[in-house]
């Protein structure tokens, strides 16, 4: 099976899971579970996801074993865009082809909503059907990704040197916590629940370094480069924003040319293993090249 086929079947699988893992649109608060499942399903590229199963498989860990991960991920991502679009912090109005959340309830349900899905996120992990240290390990990993050391690190750096221009190395680092560290803990999880032993993990976590990042620097292009339509959220925006970016600080051919550096970092970091590290590559190859 080609990896973009497997892609597809697990994107349906992560579909359903998380259909399942969602409170019901029916019993109340009525708003905020609507407001929840409206944020998760149906939309998004699934890229956390799919990286979890494609680590855990390279490591031979069962599918069953790898969607508490996967969903978990998915989760504080989706909890992520919705306060990322809050007023407070961009300000978007279109999220995944649709009104953000805050548009489409209110913000008080936006922000209930955000958090609702983190603590879901934990409590499907600490539920997962999986030995209890690895289990542990799968906490203490999503745990330190989502949190100031993490993403809402990142978003902080992100919201204070909006308006700035920053040197490479902040801005570097900024892109590695917002939007790295949940990438990084895809990766690891999936590792994690295949057993992989710890030096294997270190290696894995640089590919996934250059990864998370590679996908924030694509965001950046993108932003400048591709339409609304194209994206399902606003583009255009970092700059009119003010936004500390790639583009903005190296230029379109200099952000390219990073880019293209990091590709090289990611297939390095993989040439050890056979084919069956393909979807991760696939995966690598996705975060660069893709146009949405
Ligand atoms: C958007 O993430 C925000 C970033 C961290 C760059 P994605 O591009 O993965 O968004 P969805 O999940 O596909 O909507
Ligand atoms: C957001 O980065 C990263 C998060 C942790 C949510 P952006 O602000 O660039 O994401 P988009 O462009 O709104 O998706
Ligand atoms: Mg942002
Ligand atoms: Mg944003
Ligand atoms: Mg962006």
């Amino acid at each position: 099976m080609t990896a973009e086929a497997s892609f597809a079947r697990w994107r349906d699988r992560i579909e359903s899971q998380l259909d399942a893992a969602l409170p019901s649109p029916a019993e109340a608060p009525l708003k905020l579970h609507q407001a929840m499942r409206y944020s998760v399903l149906g939309g998004g590229k699934r890229m956390r996801p799919l990286l979890v199963y494609a680590s855990g498989l390279l490591f031979g860990a069962d599918m069953a074993r790898l969607d508490a991960p996967a969903m978990a991920v998915e989760l504080i991502h989706a909890y992520s865009l919705v306060h990322d679009d809050l007023p407070a912090m961009d300000d978007d109005a279109l999220r995944r082809g649709k009104p953000t959340t805050h548009v489409a309830f209110d913000e008080a349900t936006a922000i209930l909503a955000g958090d609702a899905l983190q603590a879901r996120a934990f409590g499907l992990l600490a539920d997962a059907a999986m030995p209890a240290h690895l289990r542990v390990a799968c906490l203490q990993t999503l745990a330190h990704a989502a949190g100031a050391a993490g993403m809402c690190g990142g978003q902080a750096l992100d919201i204070d040197a909006t308006g700035q221009l920053q040197s490479l190395q902040a801005l570097t680092r900024m892109h590695a916590l917002k939007t790295g560290a949940l990438i990084r803990a895809a990766v690891r999880m999936g590792a994690l629940c295949g057993e992989a032993p710890e030096p294997v993990l270190a290696d894995l976590d640089a590919f996934a370094d250059a990864l998370g990042l590679a996908f924030q620097v694509r965001d950046d292009i993108l932003d400048v480069e591709a339409s609304s339509e194209q994206l399902g959220k606003t583009a255009g925006k970092d700059q009119a924003q003010a936004k500390s970016t790639f583009p903005a600080l190296l230029g379109m051919d200099g952000a390219k040319a990073h880019l293209r550096t990091l590709a090289e970092r990611m297939e390095h970091r993989l040439a050890g293993y056979r084919e069956e590290a393909d979807p991760l590559r696939a995966l690598a190859r996705l975060a660069v090249e893709r146009d949405h």
